[in-house]
């Protein structure tokens, strides 16, 4: 099937930003999707609650490829919460648009996120107490 993707999509999944491992990174999540099967790795560099580096690996399509690239660049310099917040949505309009069909792959890598930030959130919990 063919996909009309939008001038951004192409160009982050051509050139997808952020792509490969952080070496002792403060957080570490890899998600699935129920939908596809695909998944994506993510990891994260944290200093002082804000996101210092984002990197990505992902096993999932272009349309995955390009959210996780677009949201590993917004992220750097959030603060964890802040972060944490972004929807989908977001990214996909920042994206120039997704096809609905593929709604799910930004889900993914949003997921990730979130999910590398709990884990983060609940280790900091366990480091305090
Ligand atoms: Fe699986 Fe896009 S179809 S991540």
């Amino acid at each position: 099937m063919v996909y009309r993707y939008s001038e951004i999509v192409k160009k982050y999944f051509k050139h997808p930003k952020n792509v490969g491992k952080i070496k002792n990174a403060d957080a570490i999540a890899t998600e699935g999707s129920v939908l596809c099967g695909d998944m994506m790795t993510m990891y994260l560099k944290i200093r002082n609650n804000k996101i210092v580096d984002a990197k990505f690996e992902s096993f999932g399509c272009a349309a995955n490829i390009a959210t996780a690239s677009m949201l590993t660049e917004v992220v750097k310099g959030m603060n964890v919460d802040e972060a944490e917040k972004i929807e989908w949505k977001d990214v996909v309009k920042k994206l120039g648009g997704l096809p609905p069909i593929k709604y799910h792959c930004s889900v993914l890598a949003i997921q990730t996120l979130r999910s590398a930030i709990r884990k983060w959130k609940e280790k900091q919990k366990k480091v305090s107490s």
